[in-house]
């Protein structure tokens, strides 16, 4: 793998690879495999999940990690992206994961980027956010033993969630037997993508047969204050409380990527609760990471080369 921009770059023979490097790492963690190699964590967009994994992902493989975060950085004096990329690259950074509010920033560093340097796309703007999704699945499989055959409700604001596109295509890539989207009108997705989708226009008809529901912030950085629904009338209209949890019934697993608005999208009782998979998810993101960059990186030499 050169890089991970979105669910694209993998297929499922290379997603089986990962999960079962992810189940060694959780056995055994080796012996920093990646010293000598720098990785930059380059984010023009808040985050404490992603970005704390990557960092504890790079430092348990020896690497030296550094992060850059736009708002304390040359991009506030005029810096473009590419130029910030290509200074970097040249102190010798082998692996940019880049969070950034532009759809397809991570492809435009992944077309200029030399041999041997590599991109991990760590969200860009509703397009993907592909190592979200890994940990998603990888927790899934965890809970209910395989992906394949199942049925997985997403439930929220679909439209403005990259986090949603790509859980949508890993997920029907493995087998998914059917992707329930739930949401508001103006949260559906359009263009729709492929794959064994079912919309639903409320919550509680999508949640019989349910193994497993994830839901979704609302996305307010990506939509104008004016059409930003009210937190208590989201709530009684698509908040996911126990009344609901329990029309899919107890086994039904309860995933979100975080971070939670609590009593908008989701009770406390549930997010807390005994179904609710979100700090699993939160533990297997950092070996999911390692696992992606050990696929990219253990086969190439860590001396710097020089751009
Ligand atoms: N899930 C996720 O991307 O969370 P952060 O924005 O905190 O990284």
């Amino acid at each position: 793998m050169q890089h991970l921009i979105d669910i694209a770059s993998l297929n499922s023979a290379s997603v089986l690879q990962l999960f079962s490097r992810t189940d060694s790492l959780r056995r055994q963690m080796p012996p920093q495999p990646l010293a000598g190699t720098a990785m930059v964590n380059l984010f023009y967009e808040a985050s404490t999940r992603t970005r704390v994994a990557l960092e504890l992902a790079g430092r348990r493989l020896g690497m030296d990690v550094i992060n850059v975060q736009s708002q304390s950085s040359s991009a506030t004096k005029g810096e473009s992206l590419i130029d910030t990329f290509h200074n970097l690259c040249a102190m010798g950074i082998r692996l940019f994961c880049l969070r950034h509010p532009q759809v397809g920033a991570p492809h435009q560093l992944a077309e200029v980027a030399p041999d041997g340097v590599h991109i991990i796309n760590a969200g860009d703007g509703v397009h993907a956010h592909p190592t979200q999704a890994l940990l998603d699945a990888y927790t899934l499989r965890e809970a209910l033993g395989e992906v394949s055959g199942k049925t997985i409700v997403i439930a929220g604001d679909l439209r403005h969630s990259r986090v949603a596109r790509s859980n949508i295509a890993l997920l029907n890539m493995l087998g998914a037997a059917e992707i329930r989207l739930a949401s508001p009108e103006a949260m559906k997705i359009r263009p729709l993508p492929p794959g064994n989708l079912v919309e639903f226009d409320d919550l509680d008809s999508a949640m019989p047969g349910a193994d497993a529901v994830m839901m979704l912030r609302i996305q307010k950085e990506r939509i104008s204050e004016l059409e930003i629904p009210h937190g208590d009338a989201y709530y009684r209209q698509w908040g996911l409380n126990e009344k609901r949890l329990a029309l899919a019934g107890a086994d039904c697993k309860v995933l979100h990527p975080g971070p939670v608005n609590r009593g908008v999208e989701i009770a406390s009782s549930v997010l807390d609760g005994p179904q609710s998979l979100v700090l699993q998810q939160v533990r297997f993101g950092v070996y999911v990471r390692m696992a992606v960059m050990l696929e990219m990186l253990s086969a190439q030499s860590p001396s710097n080369q020089e751009c």
